[in-house]
């Protein structure tokens, strides 16, 4: 752990694995690469910025001989640099494949060169696509639907066939949907929260039946340290929260932390590839000893807080050209 190079270190959860990293005694160094595309700030990264311990480097994951400097200087990787909207893959997916897929190619193949002792390549549980019942396991056979989990199930092959083939030891951490302070506005909880607190009306897809587990961002790097401390090479850790609410039950929660009510929301018909239901058995890096520490609804208030605020740091994203999406209407098919 003497000195780790964090990827996508200026986005929403790797700004606060930096943070969480800087304050233990056993690492000395850390540094930061991102691309700054976006979806990264170095607000995020806060008084973090301006630690000793800390270098930041703009540059991308795609830029080999970057990469292989980096890496070549540090004893431990945490891979978090991706394209991290679902939605935003509907009309860009080449994007995502290239960061997602190329990208950590790109990484693993250096840290093969370098040696490099531990690698946590992080992911999300989409992979899995739609759980009809019960919940996915790690050994589960991962049916992405969307070009964004298709994205990240690849670069998860690709890492395992790194430790497999090279002996790389990296570690796959799949969490559940991430939500806290700071997170882009682009996301469900903060899209829902920024357009309440304007008065705006927020949108339900179906009837708000769809199931999700809800992880909080500090709990959810605590689990990222556990096992780029303690995980075993070559094996994938689901991290959950526990609390797999519908997105209408998510949707009274958040209403009531914005002290609106449900003429607020508009229901739209289900679109194409929503998968119904996400879950996962996380019993694994419980047994590393990883425990959620935060409960939903106190952490959609304090979320609510933090957009309440500072909005200084949220309108802008909303008006920023390069963060606008065009609307891909993608109709929902039986079967
Ligand atoms: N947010 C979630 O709910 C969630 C859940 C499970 C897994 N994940 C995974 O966690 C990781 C981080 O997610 P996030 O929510 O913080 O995303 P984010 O979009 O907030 O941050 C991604 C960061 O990567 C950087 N980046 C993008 N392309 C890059 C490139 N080519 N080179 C270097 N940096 C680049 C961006 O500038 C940004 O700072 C991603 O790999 C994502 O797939 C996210």
């Amino acid at each position: 752990m003497e000195a780790v190079l964090v990827t996508g270190g200026a986005g929403f959860i790797g700004s606060r694995l930096v943070k969480r990293l800087l304050h233990f005694s056993d690492v000395r160094r850390v540094t930061v690469l991102d691309a700054l595309t976006y979806a990264g700030h170095i607000e995020n990264l806060g008084e973090a910025f301006l630690s000793p311990k800390l270098e930041f480097i703009q540059g991308s994951v795609l830029d080999g001989p970057l990469v292989d400097r980096l890496v070549r200087e540090h004893s431990a990787i945490v891979h978090l640099a991706a394209e991290s909207h679902v939605d935003r893959s509907f009309y860009e997916a080449g994007n995502f494949l290239a960061t997602n897929v190329i990208g950590t190619h790109t990484l693993l193949d250096a840290a093969r060169r370098h040696g490099t002792a531990k690698v946590v390549h992080v992911s999300t549980d989409e992979v899995y696509g739609p759980v009809v019942s019960g919940a996915a396991g790690e050994d589960d056979p991962v049916r992405p639907t969307v070009p964004y989990a298709a994205s990240k199930a690849a670069s998860d092959l690709v890492a395992l066939a790194y430790f497999r083939t090279y002996g790389v030891p990296v570690c796959v951490t799949r969490s559940a949907n991430n939500y806290g302070p700071a997170q882009h506005p682009e996301k469900m909880i903060p899209l829902f929260v920024t357009s309440l607190l304007k008065d705006a009306k927020v949108t339900l897809h179906g009837e708000g039946e769809h199931v999700r587990d809800w992880l909080h961002v500090q709990d959810n790097c605590s689990a990222i340290e556990l096992v780029l401390r303690d995980g075993r090479p070559g094996e994938v850790y689901n991290i959950g929260a526990g609390t797999n609410v519908t997105n209408r039950d998510l949707t009274a929660l958040i209403l009531k932390a914005c002290g609106a009510d449900w003429s607020s929301v508009t229901y739209v018909p289900d679109r194409r590839a929503n998968d119904l239901r996400y879950a996962m058995d996380w019993s694994k890096i419980r047994a590393l000893g990883y425990r959620p520490r935060r409960d939903l609804a106190e952490g959609i208030g304090e979320t609510v807080g933090w957009y309440r605020a500072n909005p200084g740091r949220w309108a802008p994203l909303l008006r920023n050209p390069e963060a606008l999406m065009p609307k891909v209407e993608l109709t929902k098919v039986d079967g």
